[in-house]
């Protein structure tokens, strides 16, 4: 049986790799970056099929470099890097890789939470610099978080994964989210409310929205002046969801005690002074980045792939009214 041509975009965990090389020939990119626009034009004409990242715009312009592809399969859960619209509108597929990094992109927002609050990396830099002087009553003092409000934001699968965790921590629960969550209501006796009362009360405020029209900016100046002083923002979701260069003056002014970060608006890049700020904890995009998760999306991503290369409708499809 002839192969499918398939173009990965940039290397992923062995086990998706080789399910695809049963079924497959496989173009990878060779580098350990990225592909830049040009190579990931190049790459996919001729292609059948291509699994790309968030990192890769799969759009009218990818669309028409690459004619042949039957689908795209994205290495990730969000899709905000591709155009659902232009691609339903030429029937073309495309899937995402839900549920496999849930807990571990949850956990994650826990560790930031936990990190900002408890001054860890500051603390930690302290101990290396070798300028610790003894114990101090008033030495790195920071939040509480038994007890204390959390407000998710997007109670969807991982905000609701995020808010599970409070139990531990004996934790009020606000959420706000165009559709009420009975489950997190039911077994965490969590609160819907409105955005701007979930930004007065809560002590900790995790995002977990979809970047959309709609969630571009949804934290700005004006979102930071309604937060307690002494609020923590976490978010692991997308960094175009926070106006970075308004939460570096929030931050640097103490308008909110602190936030912890693993995406950002221009990834790689980082709003001017963000870096320099103690009070903020920076991760690299790697919330979903156990072993598990990861090995659970390269399976979950040669599985939509090879499913829209035998003209299946994929697992975990974005748009299936395309092939219905
Ligand atoms: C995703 O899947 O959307 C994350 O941002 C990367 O795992």
């Amino acid at each position: 049986m002839e192969k499918y041509k398939v173009l990965v975009t940039r290397r992923i965990p062995e086990e998706g790799l080789a399910m695809l090389a049963a079924r497959c020939d496989i173009e990878m990119n060779p580098h350990d970056r990225p592909m830049s626009r040009p190579e990931l034009l190049v790459a996919a004409a001729g292609k059948d099929g291509v699994l790309c990242l968030l990192t890769d715009k799969v759009n009218a312009e990818l669309f028409d470099a690459a004619p042949t592809v039957r689908g795209y399969a994205n290495y990730a859960v969000g899709y905000d890097n591709m155009d659902v619209a232009e691609a339903s509108r030429r029937k073309i597929p495309l899937s995402n890789t839900p549920d496999v990094l849930t807990d571990a992109t949850a956990d994650m927002a826990w560790a930031l939470l936990f990190s900002v609050a408890r001054r860890v990396v500051e603390s930690d830099t302290v101990m290396r610099s070798g300028s610790w002087n003894g114990w101090g009553p008033l030495q790195f003092i920071g939040g509480d978080i038994f007890g204390a409000t959390l407000g998710i934001v997007g109670a969807g699968r991982i905000g609701a994964a995020m808010a599970a965790r409070s139990k531990g921590f004996n934790m009020k629960v606000v959420y706000s989210d165009a559709r009420p969550n009975e489950a997190l209501e039911r077994e965490l006796g969590a609160r819907r409310v409105e955005l701007d009362e979930l930004l007065a009360v809560s002590d900790y405020v995790s995002v977990h929205v979809p970047l959309m029209p709609e969630t571009r900016h949804l934290f700005n100046a004006a979102t930071f002046a309604k937060m307690k002083k002494t609020a923590y923002l976490i978010n692991t979701s997308r960094g175009p969801v926070i106006d970075e260069a308004a939460l570096v003056t929030a931050l640097r002014d103490k308008t909110i005690a602190g936030a912890g970060l693993d995406v950002y608006e221009k990834e790689p890049l980082m709003a001017d002074g963000l870096a320099a700020l103690d009070n903020v904890v920076i991760t690299p995009h790697t919330a979903s980045a156990t072993f598990a998760s990861r090995r659970g999306m390269a399976t979950k991503a040669a599985t939509n792939l090879l499913a829209m290369l035998e003209g299946r409708l994929p697992p975990d499809c974005i748009n299936p009214g395309v092939l219905g």
